[in-house]
């Protein structure tokens, strides 16, 4: 592209496309190109001016930097300035280069931080080259922030052999980012996904956009958080905690827009056509795999009381009919080989141990469409489901059936991500001696699994979050953990879980327990839960997948109940 050409509009490359170049020629570009100025993400017109940087301005950047949504040409870059003392509009120049020297530029051009967006950034970059790595910072005028690192995915439906990702849901501030800093420290991640509860509102108090905005610098700040979101790609959906305890779609329009506007704002997220209530999206990698976003809050109808076991769930909605229209049109058009569904809220059903209660899933409200989502998939043979899930601050494994077949083959699998931080810690809380608060909550999760056969695994003990190998024959899910309460905590294995393409049944992989948050971490609990091993991943032979081994028999471990 020309310099002097004004870019079309839609993108925010100056130079992208023209291959990489020195540094000192990208600024001889831009002051050439003047013009091709960016403004929340948009191009102002050829021939608008850039603003000065204001007098006495002292540069910061609060809240780092982002890169969020790979596609095969471009991403989502995001920053936030400090506000000028005047509240003038502050251009920041942005650079996506080659190298973290920035000697080697492939595109960037000029944004303008205004106060209307809360002194935030955000470039759709495009034109950059399919499924590679590389580098961007902004700069208020020489002064340059912290340097970030970017992926492009590989090319829409070309042969793609892997995709490593890591997500989490629900961290809480107060306690070190322990969780945060290990996943940044994680080998070979493409992305990280966030699935909710990114902050937690306060509920009585944030009702305003300001209020909303307010609470993301708080959470933002955090320094072991931003090492994440600058090493690795964003992909982010909201929960409840971005809004308030507990929302659906009955919520107070002015306050849901709030909460919705804030998150747009501060998430490296574009808001289809503008539409701040439309966060539902897909980010797909190669032939591999569609990862479908869904929302499952601000469209949802309020949940059942406690007290209302066995209650008819039919023309209840957690998508609202667009998304579920969406969603479903989306799983029988993909091509790719697994369809993966990132939903905040649990989709696996979870008996609850009190019979007269509702149950502990987060669908189980909404049990008809649910039944109807994995009744679609059942009957018109979709394979290679598995759902990526959060907001239960609980590890679980979990088969998925249509309720007419509760104890046949799975059509699905679901794996819930447990909590980032301490929030809250079910061993601390109960006080007393934490081994005993320790193999208590052990022993309730195993009790789960006896009273619901579909789950493998739930620990309700450790925090974390959790890896996904997606390779061409099998899915690969660990569940991570640290230690929430040493800084210095390194990540380790709960947990492995394996699906095979075709399969019906996950294998598993179990260690003991780690008593993380006890005094003496060293110290573990016996696993109670039955594993059966994992095989080898399966290669593909001419690009078939070998039929997937007969489940077999998880082998029985006896349970280490001491009391
Ligand atoms: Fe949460």
């Amino acid at each position: 592209m020309s310099p002097t050409t004004p870019p079309p509009p839609g993108t925010g490359d100056v130079v992208a496309g023209a291959g990489p170049i020195g540094r000192r020629r990208f600024l001889a570009l831009l002051g050439a190109a003047g013009a091709a100025v960016a403004v929340g993400g948009r191009l102002r017109p050829a021939g608008a001016q850039t603003p000065p940087v204001p007098n006495g301005y002292v540069v910061a950047w609060p809240d780092g930097v982002i890169a969020g949504d790979p596609t095969p040409d471009g991403t989502v870059l995001w920053t936030r300035v400090e506000p000028p003392a005047g509240a003038e509009p502050v251009p920041v120049t942005w650079e996506v280069a080659a190298d973290d020297a920035f000697t080697s530029i492939v595109a960037g051009g000029v944004a303008v931080a205004e106060s209307s967006a809360d002194w935030t950034v955000k470039v759709p970059v495009t034109g950059l080259a399919a499924d590679g790595w590389l580098h961007y910072r902004f700069l208020v005028g020489a002064d340059a922030g912290p340097v970030g690192r970017l992926r492009t995915a590989p090319p829409a439906g070309t042969p793609t052999a892997s995709l490593r990702f890591g997500f989490a849901s629900c961290q809480q501030r107060g306690t070190e980012r322990v969780a945060q800093r290990a996943a940044s420290e994680e080998a070979g991640l493409d992305f990280f996904v966030h699935l909710g509860d990114y902050v937690y509102v306060d509920d009585g108090a944030t009702v305003s956009l300001d209020d909303y905005r307010g609470v993301y610098h708080a959470f933002k700040g955090d320094a072991r958080l931003q090492q994440l979101q600058a090493t690795l790609p964003l992909v982010a959906m909201w929960d409840d905690g971005e809004f308030r305890n507990g929302i659906d779609r009955t919520e107070d329009p002015a306050r849901r827009l709030a909460a919705e506007t804030a998150w747009f704002e501060n998430m490296p997220v574009e808001a289809p056509g503008g539409d701040v209530g439309r966060p539902y999206r897909t980010v797909a990698w190669g032939d591999l795999a569609d990862l479908f976003l869904i929302e499952t809050r601000s469209r949802r109808d309020p949940e059942l009381d406690d007290d209302a076991a066995g209650a008819s769930t039919a023309g209840r909605t957690c998508l609202g009919a667009e998304q579920k229209a969406w969603l479903l049109d989306g799983l029988r058009s993909s091509t790719a080989r697994w369809k993966l569904i990132a939903s905040p809220t649990d989709i696996a059903p979870w008996a609850n141990l009190d019979p007269s209660k509702r149950g502990f899933g987060g669908w189980d409200d909404y049990a008809a469409e649910r039944d109807e989502i994995l009744g679609v998939i059942a009957a018109e043979g979709i394979e290679d489901v598995v759902f990526l899930c959060g907001e239960t601050h609980v590890f679980i494994a979990a088969h998925l059936m249509p309720s007419d077949d509760p104890g046949g083959p799975a059509v699905a699998f679901a794996f819930t991500t447990g909590s980032q931080s301490a929030d809250p810690d079910l061993v601390r809380s109960a006080g007393g001696d934490a081994y005993a608060a320790t193999q208590g909550f052990v022993n309730v999760g195993f009790g789960s699994t006896l009273l619901n056969p579909h789950q493998t695994y739930v620990n309700l003990v450790n925090f974390g979050y959790t890896v996904v190998q997606v390779d061409e024959c099998a899915v690969t899910v660990e569940f991570r953990t640290v230690n929430v309460y040493d800084p210095d905590s390194r990540a380790q294995t709960l947990a492995r879980f394996r699906v095979a393409h075709g399969a019906t049944r996950m294998e598993s992989e179990i260690a003991d327990i780690p008593a993380l948050s006890a005094p003496d971490p060293s110290r573990t609990i016996p696993s109670p839960f039955a594993s059966t091993g994992l095989s080898a991943v399966p290669a593909a032979v001419g690009g078939v997948c070998p039929l997937p081994a007969a489940p077999s028999a998880p082998q029985p471990v006896a349970p280490a109940f001491t009391g």
